[in-house]
């Protein structure tokens, strides 16, 4: 029997991998996955509380999908779109999600991940303030800590040294604010509300600065995912949207990680009251079962992209596989899923327990500083000492270890190193007694980590 370990360490360059450390102990071969439940090629029952890379909303090895796959691949296996062309399951998708996207967004561009998705809003920025003569109004301010991709121009916006770092980026005219990290960055004695004002102020002294013509647009998630899993703090996103309306800049809302029901609203946007010009949707789109975003942008926008097509002719921008017939049926059969399994409302409700049992478990610890998120994301901060705010010695790796253990006990999480984190973002299906099986193993490998570190 081939070893598949030994040709994968031959072969395959992993993303997000350590290069070194994988040529030391190779790779996790996951076989197989129903419901929350993972099995890896050792016949380990795994429960899977990331849901992948926060997208398996609806769980693993779902019929209705495979089924919706192969009808939508006897029917029209692939098609373009390019010039005009379309098939029947994207227009009902575009139908189906602006009906449900945020006010004020009535047109969508389909793609294949969040990376390109922001890069083509990015890229549609640009070239609308080429055809409204603003070709200085370029800028695009991010936010430290922020995750958008890895594409050229997404991991720039990203807010995280390690995807800069020897890349030689980020690109010109991509900026970075503050983060709204309360816990990280909030002064002794300042108010959540306080410190939203201060992010504000910040952002809009670094508009003035850079002169408002020269900045186009700002991007954020509403809840940062990688970086952090950090919901808003208290009139954060009131204050910097004054900010947006005040100099003309435009608000990017990148949706991937919060869009269709993760934080147990459809989207953050609804959650926050964020009013998006243009908006960025992946992953949960169809559960990671097929690789598709949809990008949504104003009317506004597309007034502009018409007059563009006057001047300039073609858009000239697309993916061989956006409005892909197959990604498009599985979007509308997952989010039948959703809708008919009332997976939104279980996120608000089962997320609601989550926090409540994460907190109430290591409230008397000093491993843990606090528990973030809302709904069906959480992460659980890690510190040597709360009460001192001590934060491991990056030597340690304590959210890989953590991590590790977990994986021994039969959990997946997902340690976010820069941070010392445990992130969370269960598939949406989970009931209170997955969450009960899911915090008693974190619980049960976080103590017995600590215990050897503390
Ligand atoms: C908020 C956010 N935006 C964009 C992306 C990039 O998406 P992709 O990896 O599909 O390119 C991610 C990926 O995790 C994300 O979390």
């Amino acid at each position: 029997m081939k070893n598949l370990t030994e040709i994968d360490a031959n072969s395959i360059l992993h993303p997000a991998t350590n290069a070194d450390d994988f040529s030391r102990n190779g790779s996790k071969i996951i076989e197989s996955g129903k419901g929350i439940y993972l099995r890896d090629q050792s016949g380990q029952q795994l429960i899977d509380a990331v849901a992948g890379l926060w997208c398996v909303n609806v769980g693993y090895g779902r019929e209705e999908l495979a089924e919706a796959m192969q009808k939508a691949a006897m029917e029209l296996s692939y098609y373009h779109t390019f010039s005009g062309m379309s098939n029947r399951p994207q227009i009902e998708l575009a139908e189906r999600l602006l009906e449900k996207a945020p006010e004020g967004l009535s047109k969508v561009f389909f793609g294949t991940g969040g990376s390109d998705g922001n890069d083509s809003l990015i890229k549609i920025v640009w070239y609308i303030n080429n055809i409204q003569n603003k070709p200085q109004k370029k800028k695009i301010i991010s936010r430290w800590q922020a995750y958008h991709g890895t594409s050229l121009a997404t991991a720039s916006l990203t807010g995280l040294p390690s995807f800069h770092t020897a890349f030689d980026l980020p690109i010109n005219n991509i900026l970075h604010t503050e983060s709204p990290d309360f816990f990280r960055h909030g002064l002794e004695g300042e108010t959540q509300l306080q410190f939203s004002a201060r992010r504000a102020q910040q952002l809009e002294e670094m508009i003035i600065h850079e002169g408002a013509d020269t900045v186009a647009a700002f991007i954020a998630e509403p809840v940062l995912g990688a970086g952090g899993v950090v919901p808003p703090p208290e009139g954060y996103f009131a204050a910097i949207q004054k900010v947006l309306k005040r100099y003309d800049i435009l608000f990017i809302v990148d949706e991937v990680v919060c869009g269709y029901g993760r934080l147990g609203k459809w989207f953050g946007s609804e959650m926050y009251d964020l009013k998006p010009d243009m908006m960025t949707t992946a992953k949960a789109l169809t559960s990671g079962y097929f690789p598709f975003s949809a990008t949504f942008i104003s009317d506004e926008i597309w007034q502009l992209l018409k007059q563009g097509s006057v001047k300039y002719g073609n858009f000239a921008h697309g993916y061989t596989y956006a409005g892909h017939p197959i990604g498009a049926a599985v979007a509308m059969a997952n989010l039948d899923i959703i809708e008919n399994e009332n997976l939104v409302d279980n996120a608000a409700n089962v997320g609601a327990y989550f926090h409540q049992q994460l907190n109430q478990r290591f409230a008397n610890d000093e491993f843990v500083a606090e528990v973030r998120g809302v709904g069906m994301i959480a992460a659980v901060q890690l510190v040597k000492n709360k009460n001192t705010k001590t934060f491991f010695d990056k030597s340690t790796k304590i959210s890989a270890k953590v991590a590790q253990q977990c994986y021994q006990n039969g959990l997946i999480s997902r340690p976010l190193p820069s941070l010392d984190s445990m992130a969370f973002s269960p598939p949406l299906i989970c009931t209170t007694q997955d969450i009960d099986n899911i915090v008693n193993i974190f619980d049960q490998s976080v103590r017995s980590v600590m215990a050897q570190e503390l």
